[in-house]
């Protein structure tokens, strides 16, 4: 614990505490409340990053009281020490830290779909600062900004702001998006919500940016005159687990693709800001999504995971998984060939993949950069034939791996491929924090940048238009504990390209 609370100053411990926040749950008993923004809370406060004016104001429909509440999340937060699958893993928690993120919780329990909450709501809030986290199913977001609206719950005062954070999925295609922006916008102005995609709290997807832009090394061959193809890909060993009932109408697509994918090739592919300004950043992104060509369904594959083994254990097929149809058609894998049809990337392909039950887990970007010009030496191991490969690597391992050829030792002139890593884990320490922590930061603080504006959502639903529909036969199925259907590896061939495995090793050291 004393070395976590260590290693999280080094990330954290620069920032400044906001001003006194009310954080106003809804989902107060969810998951996503257990998981991750309790934990959260807990790392800025162990940080110093809270203010001491900081207080939660928790809503679910179970009845609790605000002691008992904070008493059960303790227990369960404390029990992820056993669980290797949860994010925050403390033995033992700072009690300090702990206080000052419940030690002033309220509890209500009722129904966000009934006015009279809010009624109640508006005493207890007064004229403070508050975020109001909607940690609920995505079909309640309209309901709650409505109530919240007609209460006069979101207006702001002279010097008290009233926030909004809308977790994900954002609609689940262009119109419900559109509509969901229009409910919102009702109630609240844009620059009073927050629309989270989690991908943006990890540190290292932040950092992709300082390496792009802080550097002479990487921006002036960053284009199509030298990079040849990118990939994108966010695998996950973990399948359906008991998320059935969510996952049977979203699928990989909507769930993986035009947030979290596209926010890995907005940071990669996006121009250079004139400053870090929430709009200026914002804006480029937006611009580099409505560049993206739309997608046709002959540049796109998805799949089903069968059964098969994962780490040596047998796990069942999508089809029997809890709450899942055994005729399912809903996609658990998701693959695409995509052009951004811009000065800098015409031309280059993009390949995106996102899939569960995958050999490996692993979330990263590749870059290949186009070969030399002419064959000069004698090559002898040879990936693809791209010998420079540029891998920003985000999850599980943190770090940046270039390969390039360098000649052997000896007589001839042969070539080997080797590569240079920089890891952030062993540069900084590892870092241990569950990835919400600078998006909640943020957000009390008034700053947008890490957040999706409504035009970048939109953007993004209108490029996979065409794809985000309903399959019309059984799709392929790939083996849990493979690396994917077949049918993606010939979407790549088309163009001569290959999918780098999806693995957390590295896959370029040979032994000389
Ligand atoms: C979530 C998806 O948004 O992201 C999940 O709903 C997915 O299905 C998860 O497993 C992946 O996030 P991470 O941070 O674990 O890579």
């Amino acid at each position: 614990m004393q070395q976590m609370a260590t290693q999280q100053r080094d990330v954290l411990s620069s920032k400044e505490p906001p001003s006194a926040c009310t954080l106003v749950i809804f989902g107060a008993n969810g998951d996503l409340t257990k998981r991750l923004l309790i934990p959260s809370l807990y790392d800025l406060a162990v940080a110093d990053a809270l203010s001491n004016d900081f207080s939660i104001l928790a809503i679910d429909r179970v009845q609790a009281t605000g002691e008992s509440w904070a008493r059960g999340l303790r227990e369960t937060i404390e029990s992820f020490a056993k669980d290797p699958t949860a994010e925050f893993s403390a033995t033992e928690l700072n009690d300090t830290a702990w206080n000052s993120v419940v030690k002033t919780a309220d509890y209500i329990s009722g129904d966000f779909t009934q006015p009279e909450l809010f009624q109640n709501l508006h005493g207890r809030l007064g004229t403070k600062n508050v975020i109001f986290y909607f940690a609920v199913p995505a079909g309640l977001f309209a309901v709650i900004a409505k109530n919240l609206g007609d209460a006069g719950l979101l207006k702001e005062g002279e010097g008290f702001y009233r926030r909004l954070i809308v977790e994900k999925p954002f609609g689940h295609d262009l119109a419900t998006a559109r509509q969901l922006d229009v409910d919102l916008l009702k109630q609240a102005d844009e620059s009073q919500i927050y629309r989270i995609d989690h991908f943006l709290g990890k540190e290292v997807v932040q950092s992709i940016m300082a390496m792009r832009f802080a550097n002479s090394l990487f921006e002036p061959i960053w284009r199509r005159e030298y990079i040849d193809h990118i990939e994108i890909t966010a695998a996950e060993t973990i399948g359906v687990e008991k998320r059935g009932k969510f996952y049977e109408p979203t699928g990989a697509l909507r769930d993986m693709v035009p947030n979290h994918l596209f926010t890995l090739l907005c940071m990669v592919a996006m121009e250079p800001p004139i400053n870090l300004s929430a709009k200026a950043v914002r804006d480029e992104k937006t611009k580099l999504l409505q560049a993206i060509r739309p997608l046709k369904p002959a540049d796109y594959v998805r799949a089903q995971y069968g059964a098969g083994q994962i780490n040596g254990q047998d796990v069942p097929a999508y089809r029997n998984e809890p709450d899942v149809s055994p005729e399912s058609r809903t996609e658990t894998y998701s693959a695409m060939r995509l052009y951004i049809d811009n000065w800098r990337w015409g031309g280059v392909p993009f390949y995106l993949r996102t899939g569960k039950r995958m050999k490996g887990r692993s979330t990263e970007v590749a870059i290949f950069l186009k070969r030399a010009p002419y064959n000069l030496f004698d090559r002898s191991e040879d990936m693809s034939g791209l010998a420079n490969i540029i891998r920003l690597r985000l999850d599980p391992l943190h770090d940046i791996e270039m390969s390039f050829d360098v000649k052997k030792p000896g007589t001839g002139e042969i070539l080997t491929l080797v590569q240079s890593v920089f890891s952030y884990d062993e540069f900084f320490g590892k870092e241990t924090n569950v990835g919400y922590e600078a998006l909640l930061y943020d957000c009390m603080k008034g700053d947008q940048m890490l957040f999706q504006s409504a035009e970048a959502i939109e953007a993004a639903w209108a490029a996979v238009e065409a794809i985000n529909r309903p399959a019309e036969t059984d799709l392929p199925v790939y083996a849990a504990g493979s690396e994917g259907p077949k049918e993606a590896d010939a979407l790549l061939a088309e163009n001569g390209h290959k999918w780098l495995p999806v693995t957390a090793e590295t896959i370029f050291s040979k032994t000389p």
